[in-house]
């Protein structure tokens, strides 16, 4: 036991030690610190059901960027990150910000540390903050104070659902909720993407999916069709619905070759 998992009384209440979180597995995953003996122990088991999860984690980390500098190229200031994680190298307001001083990022989780952890950093960022708030009610997140004070609507805005709809079980119905976003989305407004699928053999869908259940976060693969319907009322820009190491690659992690082991859809589309 380290000395983090030692200093669990004293987290919030409602964090559970105990039961590993996509979150802490993911942040681990990325070689972060903010995670338990349960989360490492997840992220063990899930590298022997999915040889490569590393390089998927870093190459989903890698489109993120790109996606971002794509939107603030195509004249994007505002951000809404659904299911932003906890804070590790390369934030969205970081990437943003750095392009264009001034953007604003608006976070969404509902996992205590990765909220907590994201108000730490964003304490002294006036154009930065996090809502905690569940995704899958875009009402409660669009109504929040952060997202009223940060965000205005009527402009473009830059939403990112960065391997978070896999997480949406089919009875909560992503297609509905994503189109909830989409529908308080200003014509230019963009969406970019990344989804777990197991179209490809070298993804073990099964075996993550029963993996993960053992975490506070079910997983749910869906095919390239499941994927495209979250796109609904989007122009998908070149090159469409790919995968995360081959969307434009040419800068970060990206490189070809190895796009079926990348296990994540990727895609940008904009509101039309
Ligand atoms: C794998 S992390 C992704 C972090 C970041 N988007 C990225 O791709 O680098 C998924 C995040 O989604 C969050 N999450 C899952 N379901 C959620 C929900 N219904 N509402 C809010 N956050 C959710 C988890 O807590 C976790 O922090």
């Amino acid at each position: 036991m380290t000395a983090r998992d030692e200093a669990a009384d004293e987290l919030p209440r409602e964090v559970n030690p105990d039961i590993p979180s996509a979150a802490r597995v993911y942040d681990h995953l990325l070689g972060g610190g903010h995670n338990f003996a349960v989360d490492r122990q997840l992220a063990e088991e899930l590298k022997a059901a999915q040889p490569g999860v590393v390089r998927i984690a870093r190459e989903n980390r890698a489109f993120l960027r790109r996606a971002v500098l794509f939107m603030i190229n195509a004249g994007v200031r505002q951000f809404l990150d659904l299911g932003s994680g906890i804070p590790t190298v390369g934030n969205v307001h970081e990437i943003a910000q750095a392009a264009a001083p001034g953007a604003r990022v608006v976070y969404v989780d509902h996992e205590p540390i990765a909220v907590a952890h994201s108000r730490l950093l964003l304490a002294d960022n006036t154009n930065a903050d996090i809502v905690d708030a569940d995704i899958t009610r875009p009402e409660d997140v669009l109504a929040a104070e952060q997202t009223r004070r940060l965000l205005d609507f009527d402009q473009p805005v830059g939403l990112l659902a960065v391997t978070i709809g896999h997480y949406i079980a089919p009875e909560a119905d992503p297609v509905g909720v994503f189109a909830r976003y989409r529908d308080a989305l200003a014509p230019g407004s963009f969406l970019g993407l990344t989804h777990l699928t197991d179209d490809f053999t070298a993804i073990r869908g099964e075996q993550i999916v029963s993996t993960m259940k053992s975490s506070r976060d079910s997983i749910f693969p869906r095919t390239r069709e499941e994927v495209l319907a979250l796109f609904t009322g989007y122009q998908l820009v070149e090159p469409g619905l790919v995968t995360t190491s081959t969307w434009r690659p040419g800068s970060g992690l990206a490189g070809a070759g190895h796009s079926e082991q990348d296990g994540l859809y990727a895609g940008v589309g904009r509101r039309q």
